[in-house]
């Protein structure tokens, strides 16, 4: 092929890769992600990703120079006839390439096997450890804090520095629990516990995402993790404990209280210390979004439950009969339920 001809084909090539590869950092940003980790767990798994892409691009880099030294240094020349010397059997360069990648494959498995079992190390009896148990549902998480009695879904509370030991399951199908921005996933499994750990060294608010495919809405499954610091979690684990402030009869809360009660209350607890089959309330209105996906304001709330479906096929939850006066008080309700 004529050079000028490959170049008309590589050049788009390489303008759409670097279209596509700009379009990941401003996805990215400098939001935590595998590429920029703020936990323990994800900064090791980035060395070791690191590690392999060095050491794979060097070995790229040096088998493609010898290539094109070779095709050019030894190519046919004009009026060449007969077959070249041959250089079979050369002791020296079998060593030298059975030793070059044996040295190379060690360099990969120490670190690779050593952080293998380190990041597995079992956190689940630990002292110093928070316990997380987390629970896929189809299409939303459950979080229990057993060594505090409390239940709550879709907002992960863990406190910063700390190692979170998570025991991770099922209610129906397999999903994958995945913090892009603290480290590597974890599958749930039904009818099995896994265990893994993590941890965050900043304060602040990190996605959450199911990683495994799970259904119609396994691409809204998404959930928050907020990192906050020591004396604010023992904050909130107590507000968690508090009984819900009950609604005054007088209240323009009332009417929606009392829809709740009527159609929301069978399945949804408001209690943070109630397990439930679906997702526990309490502290509702602090939750940064609805569903795990929308903004959590009057809008999405009204429109999450009128019509469930549009917003995440296959949820289970059901779309709730209301008149427009009485989604109205249900919503205001709803934005009530804040953490004391
Ligand atoms: Cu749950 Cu995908």
């Amino acid at each position: 092929m004529r050079p000028w001809k490959l170049a008309k084909r590589l050049v788009p090539l390489f303008l759409l890769f670097t279209l596509v590869l700009s379009g990941c950092s401003s996805i990215l940003g400098d939001d935590p992600s595998p590429l920029n980790p703020k936990g323990s767990v994800g900064e090791d798994q980035l060395f070791l990703i690191k590690l392999s892409l060095f050491v794979m691009t060097g070995v790229l880099v040096i088998v493609f120079v010898l290539f094109g030294y070779v095709v050019i240094r030894f190519r046919k020349r004009k009026n060449q006839t007969g077959v070249p010397k041959q250089t079979e059997g050369s002791h020296v360069l079998e060593i030298v390439w059975t030793v070059i990648p044996l040295v190379l494959l060690l360099i990969l498995a120490v670190p690779m096997v050593t952080q293998t079992f380190a990041l597995a190390k079992d956190y689940s009896e630990s002292e110093e450890a928070e316990q997380v148990k987390v629970i896929g549902h189809q299409f939303w998480w459950e979080f229990q804090y057993p060594e505090h009695g409390i239940y709550t879904a879709q907002d992960l509370v863990i406190p910063v520095n700390t190692k979170i030991a998570f025991e991770l399951t099922s209610a129906d199908v397999i999903h994958s629990f995945w913090i892009p921005g603290l480290g590597g996933k974890m599958d749930t499994n039904p009818g099995m516990t896994n265990k893994f750990y993590l941890d965050a060294e900043e304060v602040g608010t990190y996605k959450g995402k199911c990683a495994e495919l799970c259904g119609a809405s396994h691409a809204l499954m998404d959930f928050k993790v907020q990192v906050v610091t020591q004396e604010e979690y023992e904050a909130w684990v107590a507000s968690m404990k508090e009984p819900s402030q009950a609604v005054n009869e007088q209240d323009a809360l009332a009417q929606g209280q009392e829809i709740f009660k009527a159609k929301c209350m069978s399945c949804h607890a408001i209690d943070g210390t109630q397990p439930g089959v679906y997702p526990n309330l309490k502290g509702f209105a602090d939750r940064e979004l609805v569903a795990g996906i929308k903004e959590n304001n009057a809008e999405w709330i009204r429109k999450w439950i009128d019509d469930p479906q549009s917003i995440k096929p296959g949820t289970l939850m059901p779309n709730v009969d209301l008149t427009d006066d009485e989604l109205d008080a249900l919503t205001e309700y709803l934005q009530s339920l804040k953490l004391e």
